[in-house]
């Protein structure tokens, strides 16, 4: 039977339609993602809030193999006031870490930031008592932890103990004014008691510098003499384009890893700006794109400091991301809100960047 020429000419589009989707769907099917290029190395993360969940779910499912909440577990969120907790966000985060397969490490049990307002507080206002504290800060780990047990691989138990000032050592915080380094002993005793097996970590930023390095050493040092039950450290990786140098990197990891401790790159991106620590406003006429100059900067930082990671995967033993994609990133507020930055391997649209490649053409 002859068929009409209509008919023929849909018949065609059909056969090129399907298969061009199916083609398409391929492309999609065997796309790799960092997780997969590092199959052999280390567990790539990525830390997210609970709408970067939906919005980003298919860049984060394709990609990485492990999450971290960005601020869903951080003791002001989780635990708003005494008698009370807020599980829902970091909840979310587990229950879709679960449902796909994914890691998680739980961030974090004990920081001077993001601290509820009854944390240091007696009932009239005054500061509390060390004993005080020290009940607070046990029960508030025994409660967290024990209830993500077996769930939460890995938990950032002290969190940037150090001081700012290269002249001192631990930072005057109010847990360190209250409890002296007390506080960090029994955080990682109390931790390992709520979960013997979760991997327990002290984390910190500018561990490469070089006087950072040995004030983080010289603690890292006492805990592990201390016989603390301690199992790793977090190399936080708030980078610049311009930072850190390719020996201070490495000996920043063969320094902590000489103590028998694990490593972990915590909290990954490479800002397009030096590094500030002090707010600030941004100044009439600054610029804030990412320049060709800039975008080949920061594929040379990537490329180097991944090159370094994979030299060292028996002591590495996690890299994570913080945030997903340009789109949002906490940097965009800090440390000069309103200047965008591009500080990771996906762009504002979620497309890999020249960096991504540095990273995975190995
Ligand atoms: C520190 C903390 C993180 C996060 C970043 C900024 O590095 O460890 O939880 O707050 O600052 O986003």
């Amino acid at each position: 039977m002859m068929m009409k020429t209509g008919t023929y000419a849909f018949l065609l589009f059909l056969f090129f339609y399907i298969n061009g989707a199916v083609a398409q769907q391929k492309i999609v099917d065997n796309s790799k993602g960092l997780k997969d290029y590092y199959k052999n190395y280390f567990p790539i993360g990525v830390a997210v809030n609970v709408q970067a969940l939906t919005q980003y779910k298919s860049l984060i499912l394709s990609q990485f193999n492990s999450i971290t909440p960005e601020n869903a577990m951080k003791m002001a969120p989780i635990h708003p006031q005494e008698n009370r907790y807020s599980w829902r966000d970091a909840d979310s985060i587990v229950s879709f870490a679960q449902s796909h397969g994914l890691r998680v490490r739980g961030h974090n049990l004990c920081w001077h930031e993001q601290t509820p307002y009854w944390l240091f507080k007696d009932s009239t206002g005054g500061r509390v008592t060390k004993e005080v504290l020290l009940k607070r800060l046990h029960d508030h780990i025994q409660t967290v932890v024990s209830r993500y047990k077996g769930k939460i691989y890995a938990w950032d138990v002290v969190n940037e103990a150090i001081d700012d000032d290269s002249t001192r050592f631990l930072r005057n915080s109010l847990w360190y004014q209250i409890c002296g380094d007390e506080f960090i002993i029994k955080a990682f005793e109390w931790a390992h008691e709520a979960d013997p097996k979760a991997i327990l970590f002290y984390n910190d930023y500018n561990t490469e510098r070089p006087e950072k390095r040995e004030r983080v050493y010289k603690l890292l040092k006492m805990l592990v003499d201390r016989h603390v039950p301690i199992n790793a450290v977090g190399i936080q990786a708030h980078w610049s384009v311009y930072e850190p140098t390719v020996s201070d990197l490495k000996k920043t990891i063969e320094q902590f890893s000489s103590l028998g401790l694990k490593v972990q790159v915590t909290e990954l991106d490479v800002s397009i700006y030096p590094w500030e620590k002090e707010r600030r406003a941004k100044r009439p006429g600054e610029s804030d794109t990412l320049t060709p100059e800039l975008e080949q900067k920061q594929l040379e930082k990537y490329t180097e400091v991944f090159k370094i990671f994979r030299q060292y995967k028996k002591v590495i033993t996690g890299v994570t991301f913080w945030n997903v994609c340009d789109q949002f990133t906490w940097l965009d507020q800090y440390p000069v809100p309103g200047r965008k930055n591009y500080p990771l391997l996906f762009d504002v649209n979620q497309q890999p960047k020249k960096a991504y490649w540095g990273v995975v053409n190995f």
